[in-house]
């Protein structure tokens, strides 16, 4: 069996681009982990459910029946059979699953699923703790990571582009927040592995970044 590809690294690092990239070039399928994190901060609010609600957030996600479905290759989130694709990529979301990703609970179930998912063919996948935790035997692991100043900036560029109001100290300060966030956190923080290959992105293009990758696969 051909082994997975496995992406972790910071929110706007530019991961879920470059993992894409790599997903088509290879031919096989991207799966976003962190849109599974989103389904279930958006499956949270919809049931009055605090992210740091560690306790009733543990009880929930053991009958939550979150799947992941390709349209295309477009990957769709399905929470208990609604399509919450559209709801993920709000400010509030965002922070909303880097929180509930805190809960153990919460990452097991999403674990798991990512691993049927690993199991059952080649993935490029990129999260967090793919690395470290979802697929720690896999030889092809990337840490992405770029300036947190570099990130907001991209991010802006994107906001603005998209023709959307964008400031950019309040990015700035939402991707701090987030990194520490998910870096600091007691039960499978994000970090890069003595084993995994760190690749910053600050000073490359999106090709180059893939291209650095492409060729150790
Ligand atoms: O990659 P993203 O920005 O869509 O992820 C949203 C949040 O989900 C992120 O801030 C932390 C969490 N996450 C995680 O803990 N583990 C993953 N494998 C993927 C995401």
């Amino acid at each position: 069996m051909k082994q997975s590809i496995g992406i972790d690294g910071p929110a706007g690092a530019g991961k879920s681009t470059v993992a894409k990239r790599i997903a088509q070039a290879l031919g096989i399928p991207y799966l976003d982990t962190g849109a599974m994190y989103r389904a279930t901060a958006v499956a949270a609010k919809k049931h009055g459910i605090g992210f740091t609600d560690e306790e009733r957030l543990s009880e929930f996600v053991r009958t939550l029946d979150v799947r992941v479905q390709y349209l295309g290759s477009e990957q769709h989130m399905l929470v208990d059979g609604e399509d919450v694709t559209g709801q993920l990529r709000t400010e509030e979301i965002s922070q909303g699953a880097s929180l509930v990703s805190r809960v153990p609970a919460v990452r097991d179930r999403m674990v798991e699923l990512q691993r049927e998912v690993a199991h059952a063919q080649r993935v490029v996948m990129d999260g967090r703790d793919i690395c470290t935790n979802v697929l720690p035997d896999t030889p092809y692991k990337f840490f992405v990571a770029a300036s947190a100043e570099e990130r907001a900036n991209r991010r802006y560029k994107q906001l603005l582009e998209a023709g959307q109001e964008a400031d950019y100290d309040t990015i700035l300060k939402d991707i701090v927040r987030r990194d520490k966030q998910d870096s600091e956190r007691a039960y499978k923080p994000l970090y890069c592995g003595a084993d995994t290959k760190r690749i910053d992105t600050t000073h490359m293009t999106i090709e180059e970044a893939t291209q650095a990758i492409l060729s150790e696969v």
